[in-house]
């Protein structure tokens, strides 16, 4: 078992790099099985879910070969097994991504459901009814998805009832090879969906509109092997700047694109905190006491879910009373229970958390529960005075490369604990 373990009450101070994003990184992977040829994949962050999902490509006769540990080129041209077992799908429910793709270039495809996760039921119903539009026949047998269409998928329009990220990555992909046009509804607009429409493009794809809420995808019968390059992981970036905020600190983050956070740069003005942006750096600098501000989590361009924990970890510091309402995911929360024990005043009233700052955290021992609760765990420690030590870690690694170093490199105390 693995803990990490913060001396806490330090001001963060430096600059850090991002890394390439997880959310971008995992369908552009998936997009390989598209490729009619290698395919580069550069700034790819060394995470356990891109590990996985690298295994799920190689189970299904992919060849994977690393270059360095940031780069690698995928050819899933010998591939014959349009599978994704349950064994992968169960630690990483993105591994559903494979489908849209599998079911375009094989015609059929067996894709295990992911099962819950800690922060809700997360189904893929929207998903599947999409590829039905498009002419799929859809089984659930034994707790698999078994999708067929032995004439191929044909264009259709399709409005998506709710926001999806994943969904709407998977049916872009799917329509890339389909016959015919695509239009995609009520899509999302995140900067990872747009990062898979460029690189699509650029292997030959044809797509438009992705970063508004239609997206349009004119099916071709092939695209081609290329280089493909992840953009700067946003909820990183955040995490860090967070972590100066919350330890009254000041940090830059390099390599990064502030236009992908307006959300989060506006709240950390009105919070007090100091913002200056470049083409590809963030600097936030803490006032001397932390404002409280309300927030309410939305599809991009809202403030994203993926912040609300390390947010929130910030507003139980700060001066007065701020409300957090977390709309995308129902259990999203888990986070709270664990920064009440390090002092943290909260309540909770149904979808929303009503903080109440305090001046100081205390360390105490606490568990990670998913990966983003697991960060505002880190932001609490590295601010609470004393010892913090959270156990469960195995969560953060899904997402964050090399959270130690790189937060020891702006000052903080903070070690992983092999027990
Ligand atoms: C992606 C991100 C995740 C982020 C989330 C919301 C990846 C790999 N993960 O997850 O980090 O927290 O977006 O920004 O990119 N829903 C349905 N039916 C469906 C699909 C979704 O009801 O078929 C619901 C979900 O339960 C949730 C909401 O729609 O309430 C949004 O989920 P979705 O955008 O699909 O999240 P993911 O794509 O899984």
């Amino acid at each position: 078992m693995e803990n990490i373990v913060i001396q806490g009450g330090v001001p963060l101070h430096g600059s850090v790099e991002s890394s390439g994003a997880k959310n971008a990184a995992l369908p552009l992977l998936a997009a390989a099985i598209l490729a009619d040829g290698p395919v580069t994949f550069h700034r790819i962050p060394h995470l356990n879910d891109i590990t996985t999902m690298t295994k799920l490509l190689a189970w299904q006769g992919a060849e994977v070969e690393y270059d360095d540990k940031n780069c690698l080129t995928i050819d899933t041209r010998n591939a014959t097994k349009p599978e994704a077992p349950y064994e992968l799908v169960k630690t990483m429910r993105a591994s559903s991504l494979v489908l849209g793709p599998l079911l375009v270039r094989f015609g059929e495809a067996r894709v295990s459901l992911p099962g819950g996760c800690a922060i809700g039921a997360r189904p893929i119903d929207l998903h599947l009814k999409a590829l039905e539009a498009m002419g799929a026949e859809i089984m659930v047998e034994h707790g698999d998805v078994i999708a067929k269409a032995p004439n191929g998928l044909k264009g259709a329009h399709i409005f998506f009832d709710q926001v999806t990220v994943t969904g709407t990555e998977n049916i872009m992909m799917a329509a890339v090879l389909a016959d015919g046009e695509t239009i995609l509804d009520n899509a999302a607009r995140e900067p990872e969906v747009v990062n898979l429409a460029d690189s699509l493009r650029d292997l030959g794809a044809k797509i438009k509109g992705d970063g508004t809420d239609t997206i349009t995808i004119q099916g071709v019968s092939s695209i081609s092997g290329g280089d493909i390059y992840t953009v700067a992981d946003r909820i990183e970036t955040a995490t860090y700047l967070a972590a100066a905020l919350i330890t009254g600190g000041d940090v830059t983050v390099t390599k990064t694109d502030p236009n992908m956070l307006d959300a989060f740069l506006a709240r950390v003005k009105e919070v007090g905190g100091v913002v200056e942006t470049g083409a590809d750096f963030i600097r936030c600098a803490a006032p001397e006491r932390l404002k409280a501000v309300n927030i309410h989590t939305m599809p991009h361009p809202g403030f994203p879910t993926d912040l609300q924990a390390q947010f929130m970890a910030m507003m139980c510091v700060a001066d007065g009373t701020s409300l957090i309402s977390e709309t995308i995911f129902e259990n999203r929360f888990m986070h709270v229970q664990e920064l009440i024990r390090m002092g943290a005043d909260i309540q909770l009233d149904g979808h929303t958390a009503v903080v109440k700052g305090v001046k100081h955290l205390s360390a105490a021992p606490v568990m990670a529960t998913d990966l983003r609760a697991s960060a505002s765990l880190v932001l609490a420690g590295v601010a609470a005075e004393g010892e913090t030590v959270i156990s469960r870690v195995y969560h953060i690694d899904r997402g964050y490369e090399r959270i130690e170093e790189k937060m020891r490199s702006l000052g903080a105390q903070i070690e992983r604990q092999y027990v």
